[in-house]
């Protein structure tokens, strides 16, 4: 299938380390697709280079077949690629609707004149950023803190915020940066069920995590990161059975996580 998302010989170093070193992977449209690595492999790095956010030493990105390499973090957006941050990123003191009314303004056409005259395709473009907040509040499950402040909310509900506010503008794919990092246990499977509904709804996702479980349970499709290389790639399953990634990710050897899962069971 035609990638939605492709990169190619993506390289970005900070003063000598290699924090993302010959990188290139796709991601096919409709997929939920994961990238994870030990910590300090080049998974937010990667990201950053591919969202405009960091400028990338070398390599290419397309989105949808049209180059977007070098461009800055809007333009990115505008082609329709979204993506959260590690730690949450939302407006502590607004309600979740108006978070999502801001989050639709960067990118609706209506120009502050349109504003300002109160034109018909400004009324336009609100009247249909508040529909498309309220649907996205309900996915979520947060309809009942619709005009509450943001501020309130657990962790992992402020996650759902940035997430809805990602979606917002309609974007083509969706890059998560740890959805459910610091997220309460028992509520990371709500951030599951969210993503498959969504996903299942056609939103393809670029998911970087650090929790294996979360990406197993999720991904269709998994790329590992070590040291800022691509080690690895395929199916959660072969994933699994890869001793080098086994390696690499736990740092212990196959037969001692075999012994270690015995002695957890
Ligand atoms: N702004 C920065 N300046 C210098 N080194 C950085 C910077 N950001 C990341 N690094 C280094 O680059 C490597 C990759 O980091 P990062 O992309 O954050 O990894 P991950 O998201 O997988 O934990 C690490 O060695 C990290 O220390
Ligand atoms: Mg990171």
């Amino acid at each position: 299938m035609k990638p939605l998302l492709e990169v190619r010989g993506l390289r970005k170093s900070y003063a000598g380390v290699h924090a993302v070193d010959d990188v290139s992977f796709a991601v096919v449209p409709g997929s939920i697709t994961g990238l994870i690595g030990p910590n300090g492999s080049g998974k937010s790095t990667a990201i950053d280079c591919i969202a405009g956010f960091q400028k990338s030493d070398a390599g290419r990105v397309f989105l949808d077949g049209a180059e977007i390499t070098g461009r800055a973090a809007h333009e990115v957006a505008r082609a329709g690629l979204m993506r959260t941050f590690q730690t949450v990123r939302i407006y502590e003191r607004l309600s979740l609707r108006d978070n999502l009314a801001i989050a639709a303004q960067q990118f609706d056409d209506a120009g502050w004149r349109d504003e300002l005259l109160r034109t018909a395709r400004y009324r336009r473009a609100v009247a249909a950023a508040e529909a498309r907040a309220r649907e996205l509040i309900e996915l979520v499950g947060l309809t009942r803190y619709a005009e509450a402040e943001a501020g309130i909310l657990s962790y992992g509900q402020k996650k759902l915020v940035a997430l809805a506010a990602a979606l917002m503008p309609r974007p083509r794919i969706v890059v998560l940066d740890e959805p459910v990092a610091g997220v309460n246990p028992t509520r990371i499977r709500d951030v599951e069920a969210v993503l498959r509904q969504l996903n299942a709804a056609g939103e393809t996702f670029l998911i970087v995590e650090h929790n294996v479980e979360f990406i197993t349970n999720l991904c269709h499709h998994v790329i590992v990161l070590d040291q800022g290389r691509k080690l690895a790639e395929g199916t959660a399953a072969e994933i699994h059975a890869d001793p080098r990634v086994l390696e690499a990710y736990l740092g212990i050897a196959p037969e001692a996580d075999d012994a270690q899962r015995r002695g957890a069971a």
